[in-house]
């Protein structure tokens, strides 16, 4: 099918829109038109503001926002919000809450909370030279990004190092200026890259003045692009859980040695087993990826990272760690999170504003400690039921719910089938099974 090629589209109104959209890629039919503008909020404001959060809004896209109460972190207790699709996710999560909560809680630490970001350039000439160009420029960099920096150092945070990186071994000509940035509440994006881009204008001016390099070292010197970047090993935070392994004895936990053994092979496991690994620490992103997106923050970014710190010894492993040491067990994890508590969505989006708020209005290091512990106890939660019971069960028993209604079952028939399968391993087959013979007998 040839779809005709639009001009202008981001220039049509809403409807305009959606009625090019369904005109061409649905026949025109009148009930995808319907479907969209269902999804429309009432309160028109309401509705502009989140129409503007983007290009060439049609509508609004539902998630659940959940909450997983009983989350003692530090000795505090937070209802932590979730938004995610994943039917046992927040279940999960609330399991751990609650199970930990009984010893000790969680405890978790802001290690470091250093930002980076990068201009990247090419030069070919002497590196002496460009090493003693770069020295002299450190007063003009700073400077020429008082404009920018005033705010962020009035709030403690601003440019820490501007470094040359040479890394000319790697790819000929090819330097950089390695920045680091403290950023305080702020995910400090725009800070990063507004600095990042005068730091870049200031060298291919001042490069042009300068009086030690030869011509063709002057011509030479190239930016390619200056942008921060996503991977944050020094901006970490660690979660963790421990406790003596005799508590750890529970209505699900009978032998509790035996489990903390089975639980510590399971995370050597992941450390050391990339196919393992990487399930692994999805379970932890669900938890982590949850709480990101209720707080308005950016998961591309914190996932992004994530795996690059989850492979920063050259073999992608387990981000999380667990160790019997005598008759303790010890379940932790460190994580490199840039997020934000000011800015960005925080203060635009209302569920975003309400999630803060039932946290607490957490300053961007307490936020690190949350999702963390939301990472760990996801983590937990899962490897506690994959040694155990297997996963099905508790995920199936979520997922009834989505099968239910895909099958549209009525209230009778849903009131039977919880029944029937209170006691039995919930499977798709089973529940279709078991409610055409329900309706046959009807
Ligand atoms: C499912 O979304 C996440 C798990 O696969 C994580 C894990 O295997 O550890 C259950």
């Amino acid at each position: 099918m040839i779809m005709q090629i639009v001009n202008g589209f981001s220039k049509l109104s809403k409807i305009q829109k959606i009625d090019w959209l369904v005109s061409h890629y649905f026949q025109g039919d009148m009930a995808v038109v319907s479907l969209l503008k269902s999804y429309w909020n009432s309160d028109a404001q309401l509705q502009k503001l989140h129409d503007e959060f983007i290009e060439n809004t049609l509508t609004n896209f539902y998630l659940p926002l959940g909450v997983a109460p009983n989350f003692i972190i530090n000795g505090k207790t937070y209802a932590i919000p979730m938004v995610i699709e994943e039917s046992s996710v927040v279940a999960a999560a609330s399991n751990a809450a609650k199970f930990w909560s009984k010893r000790g809680g969680f405890k978790a630490t802001v290690l470091s909370t250093e930002k980076i970001g990068n201009v990247h350039f090419m030069f070919k000439g002497s590196k002496t030279k460009l090493t003693a160009f770069i020295q002299k420029l450190q007063p003009v960099f700073r400077n020429r990004t008082t404009d920018i920096t005033r705010n962020m150092e009035k709030r403690g945070g601003g440019i820490l190092k501007i470094d040359l990186v040479d890394r000319t071994k790697d790819l000929e000509d090819y330097y950089q200026l390695h920045v680091t940035f403290d950023t305080r509440d702020s995910m400090g994006a725009n800070f990063i890259n507004s600095c990042l881009e005068e730091f870049a204008a200031v060298l291919r001016e001042e490069a042009l003045k300068y009086q030690s390099f030869s011509n063709s070292e002057r011509e030479s010197l190239q930016i390619i692009m200056s942008i921060l970047s996503n991977y944050v090993p020094n901006c970490l935070v660690r979660a963790e859980v421990s406790c003596k392994i005799e508590d750890l004895k529970s209505s699900e936990i009978k032998d509790p040695q035996e489990f903390a053994e089975r639980f510590v092979q399971a995370v050597r496991i992941a450390e050391i087993e990339t196919y393992r690994a990487v399930t692994h620490n999805k379970g932890i992103m669900n938890g982590v990826d949850a709480v990101i997106l209720a707080t308005g923050n950016d998961f591309r970014a914190v996932e992004a990272g994530v795996h690059a710190f989850a492979s920063n010894t050259g073999r992608y492993s387990s981000l999380s760690h667990a160790e019997i040491n005598g008759n303790q067990f010890r379940f932790w994890m460190d994580l490199p999170l840039a997020l934000g508590t000011v800015g960005g969505l925080t203060n635009l989006h209302p569920m975003v504003k309400f999630a803060m708020e039932l946290l607490g209005k957490p300053s961007a290091n307490e936020l690190m400690e949350i999702i963390a512990v939301a990472g760990l106890a996801q983590n937990f939660a899962a490897i506690k039921s994959l040694t155990t019971t297997g996963i099905q069960q508790g995920h199936m028993k979520m997922h009834l719910m989505n099968i239910l209604n895909q099958l549209k079952a009525t209230n009778e028939e849903r009131q039977a089938v919880e029944l029937f399968f209170k006691e039995r391993t919930v499977s798709h087959r089973g529940v279709v099974d078991f409610i055409e013979n329900l309706r046959k007998q009807a």
